[in-house]
């Protein structure tokens, strides 16, 4: 029977890349996306070409109803899940405690985090062995931020991603019985569309890129490959952790916040 993944959030940037590597080792892949069509199409195109099933599916997971309806469909399709990365998320404009809007907030807990939550609500169903599942691996994707609350700026999402972290590991010891593992992966700084923003000033991207102890971003390569393993049995005796994959994660200094917002 064929490992069956799915991506959220898996039509661009990391996302994206776990599902090329992935379809290499012989995952069939269920791409969601919110709004990229025309992306998921095409990466779906690219996956089946090298011999592996694979579909892209809309739902948003902001929205409840839509991730019961994306399940629904992956397992007809599909059949049964065996691997999750939640990759859906988003990051809201770098502002500081005193200017935070309570709506973007909300929309960004309801992504960032009840998403998430009721995407392994979802995969937890299908996986558990205690309900007849065939057991699975579920990948989150956090981030760096997490672990000190991020450059000035980013101490929003940062608490989103917190909260991601410690549901983590503690669905970690909830499924553990169950055949299920789960782990958190914490990007550093890494090129994708999340950070174009930043990466494509070379001012503000030296000045991050110094804050790092490699002296650089990631590119999704490097953070999809450690998520792929994490998949597999390589890594089977491996669940509650969480992978910091951020070239050393942050020196003093760098600030997301633009300079006049900065004090
Ligand atoms: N890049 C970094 O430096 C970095 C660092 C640490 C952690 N991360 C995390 O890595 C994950 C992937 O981000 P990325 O860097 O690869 O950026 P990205 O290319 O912007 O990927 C995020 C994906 O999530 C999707 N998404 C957002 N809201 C969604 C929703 N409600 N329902 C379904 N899909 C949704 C986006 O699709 P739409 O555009 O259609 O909304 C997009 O395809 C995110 O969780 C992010 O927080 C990134």
């Amino acid at each position: 029977m064929s490992e069956v993944l799915l991506i959220t959030g898996g039509a661009s940037g990391i996302g994206a890349a776990v599902a090329r590597i992935a379809a290499r080792k012989g995952y069939d892949i269920a791409v969601n996306y919110r709004s990229r069509a025309r992306e998921a199409a095409t990466l779906v195109q690219e996956l089946k070409a090298t011999g592996v099933r694979a579909i892209a599916v809309q739902a948003d997971v902001s929205r409840p109803e839509d991730i019961e309806r994306l399940y629904d469909e992956v397992t007809e399709r599909l059949g049964p899940l065996t691997a999750l990365v939640n990759s859906a998320g988003i990051l809201i404009p770098p502002t500081r405690v005193d200017e935070a809007d309570a709506a973007l907030l909300d929309r960004l807990f309801q992504t960032n985090v009840i998403g998430l939550i009721l995407s392994t609500r979802e995969a937890v169903r299908r996986m558990s062995t205690a309900r007849g599942g065939r057991g699975g691996v579920i990948v989150n994707v956090s981030s760096m931020a997490a672990s000190i609350g991020g450059r000035p700026g980013i101490s929003l999402y940062a608490s989103s991603k917190a909260a991601v972290d410690v549901f983590t590991v503690g669905l970690a010891r909830e499924v553990a019985a169950e055949g299920i593992r789960a782990v958190a992966v914490r990007p550093g700084f890494t090129i994708t569309d999340m950070t174009a923003e930043f990466a494509s000033d070379p001012d503000r991207y030296a000045e991050i890129a110094s804050t790092i102890p490699l002296g650089r971003a990631g590119n999704v390569d490097e953070i999809a490959k450690p998520i792929v393993w994490l998949l597999s049995d390589e890594a089977s005796f491996i669940t509650g952790s969480l992978l910091d994959i951020s070239g050393g994660g942050f020196n003093l200094g760098g600030s997301f916040l633009r300079p006049s917002a900065a004090r």
